[in-house]
């Protein structure tokens, strides 16, 4: 009898102990489905739980998992971490190339359409008179755009519309002046004279204002857009440490060799993994910040006084109003000239004078309705109102990274969740953004004294953008302040060699002729125009080059 009831007990604990390993086996079934399904061999899984002692990061005690199982698992998680920064990623990288695109083709639409506005204009104002001339406003234009792409470092725009009119000066006087005959050095002395005499009013004045801030805001402006989608691409494809891929690995995959395959993560605990992992990201949130408030207010100038828009439409008109003052002018402006520059010779060829004939017919003012639209009918407003939503929403996108990725299905709703050791409440502190706040992260180890070099490099590219934007936003174009050091012409500065004082000199003494008589480019381009009067400033120039360092 005694036996039979020690058999009996004896045959209940066996029972007992088969039920619980039979049961963990069933749950290494589980673990065979969910790793296979992730695209790993079946046959890598052990039929029964064993003793995980061997693991390198998830807990001792019944593992579903092998070393090697372990060791896949982290590649996973490696991707694993990277798919959802990718994804966010990525759409902004969209959004601002393509927001990049809408604003470039629509400064380059309205230069188009100002130009064939203007263009249309005036060959049915000023016919003939104005298609003989035509390249001169082609080429206005053409360096419009070529500023617009390359910046001042290629057209110093003063210079270009000091030159556009002078030139324009130079054609006119000529026209109204067919009795007499012009030569070239005389020419040279009307040109000098542009400043002076106001031949347009305040037209050159007023448009080189309007015209420099346009141009700088758009092409500042869309230089910003265009770098959003580079620095995010730079910064997100920084990859992962091997401490942060151990961290993800155990916050992912542990409950797995636990067998318990359906269980998530608890929020905290993502978010420590997260904020260790991205601590480097984090830390360009301050410039991200900046730059963006830099392109927001310079969105505010593109709506309102700096409007591309709103300059380049009517620029017709005003080049138009510059010529009616030319015409209206014209008598005293050329007896100033004669004043200045000496009585002109009579042409010798008896013709019946021109002069009224000049210009033919008055200015009429356009009819709105023939001017050339955008496609789409887009206008400026539009496309200001819409990227400010998406500058503002772009905010903060690095330090949020963790919260926006530590959602939803990648988390366990309440307490009920994985917490690195067992299936319980995260009890750990959540630590606070960026990488000076990693110091004690329980899950990720931080070197706090080794910035990212790459994150660290798009800290310093969006600081000198956004000094750049708030530059254009005062009107100012600093984007070629960098580019043109050595290059010696037209900085002269950053030069300290003795050699080069004497071009410095040259070039930037402040000799009474406007700098285009003395720029590099103007000479080539007009020849030999070299008069004698500019030739003598010249020489004046040189000598007090030469003298300055004696009298040093
Ligand atoms: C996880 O849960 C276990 C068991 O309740 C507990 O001992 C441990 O401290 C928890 N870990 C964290 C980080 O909260």
């Amino acid at each position: 009898m005694k036996t039979a009831v020690a058999f009996a007990v004896c045959a209940c604990v066996v029972i007992l102990v088969c039920a619980a390993v039979e049961q963990k086996s069933k749950n290494c079934n589980e673990v065979r489905t969910a790793y296979s399904s992730k695209g790993f061999n079946i046959n890598d899984v052990p039929n029964k739980g064993v003793h995980g002692a061997h693991l390198k990061v998830c807990p001792e005690g019944f593992s579903c998992c092998t070393l090697e199982m372990e060791e896949k698992l982290s590649q996973q998680s490696r991707s694993d971490l990277k798919a959802p920064v990718s994804q966010l990623s990525s759409n902004l990288q969209n959004t601002f190339t393509q927001r990049h695109q809408h604003f470039d083709q629509f400064f380059k639409e309205l230069l188009n359409n100002a130009e064939k506005s203007l263009h249309d204009m005036f060959v049915r104002t000023y016919g003939v008179m104005y298609v003989k001339n035509a390249e001169l406003f082609k080429h206005f234009f053409h360096e419009l755009r070529r500023y617009y792409a390359s910046g001042g470092a290629a057209v110093h725009l003063d210079t270009m519309l000091a030159d556009f009119w002078a030139e324009l000066l130079e054609r006119m006087f000529r026209l109204v002046n067919v009795q007499y005959e012009f030569t070239d050095p005389y020419m040279e002395c009307v040109s000098r004279h542009t400043e002076q005499l106001k031949p347009f009013g305040d037209v050159p004045r007023k448009l080189r204002l309007q015209l420099t801030r346009a141009f700088v805001a758009a092409r500042t402006f869309t230089l910003g857009l265009a770098l959003v989608p580079d620095v995010v691409n730079k910064v997100s494809t920084v990859s992962a440490s091997p401490s942060c891929v151990r961290a993800a690995m155990k916050m992912l995959y542990c409950p797995y060799c636990t067998g318990q395959v359906a269980l998530k993560p608890c929020k905290n605990y993502c978010l420590n993994v997260m904020r260790g992992c991205l601590a480097n990201q984090a830390d360009l949130d301050t410039e991200w910040n900046n730059f963006l408030d830099a392109m927001l207010s310079l969105a505010e100038r593109l709506e309102g006084p700096f409007n591309f828009e709103s300059v380049m439409d009517p620029i017709d008109v005003k080049i138009s109003d510059a010529i009616m003052n030319m015409q209206e002018n014209s008598m005293q402006v050329s007896q100033k000239v004669f004043q200045g520059c000496g009585q002109p010779k009579p042409t010798f060829r008896s013709r019946r004078s021109t002069k009224d004939s000049s210009f033919p017919g008055r200015f009429r003012p356009y009819s709105p309705d023939a001017r050339p639209t955008t496609a789409a009918g887009t206008n400026m407003d539009r496309l200001v109102t819409d990227v400010k939503k998406k500058l503002k929403h772009a905010k903060k996108f690095w330090s949020t990274l963790p919260e926006t990725v530590c959602v939803g299905e990648r988390v366990a709703q309440g307490d009920e969740c994985w917490n690195g050791t067992a299936k319980s409440r995260y009890e750990s502190v959540v630590m606070g953004n960026g990488l000076a706040n990693q110091v004690s992260n329980p899950h990720v180890e931080v070197d706090i004294t080794k910035p990212d070099v790459v994150i660290r490099r798009q800290i310093a590219v969006l600081k000198e953008m956004t000094s750049w934007l708030k530059a254009a936003h005062s009107g100012n174009d600093i984007t070629f302040d960098n580019e043109e050091d050595g290059s010696g012409e037209e900085s002269g500065s950053g030069c300290d060699s003795p050699s080069c004082d004497n071009d410095d000199m040259y070039f930037s003494t402040p000799l009474p002729v406007k700098p285009s008589m003395v720029s590099p480019e103007k000479t080539s381009s007009s020849g030999v125009r070299l008069t004698s009067c500019s030739l003598v400033l010249a020489l004046a120039g040189l000598t007090l080059a030469l003298l300055a360092p004696h009298t040093r």
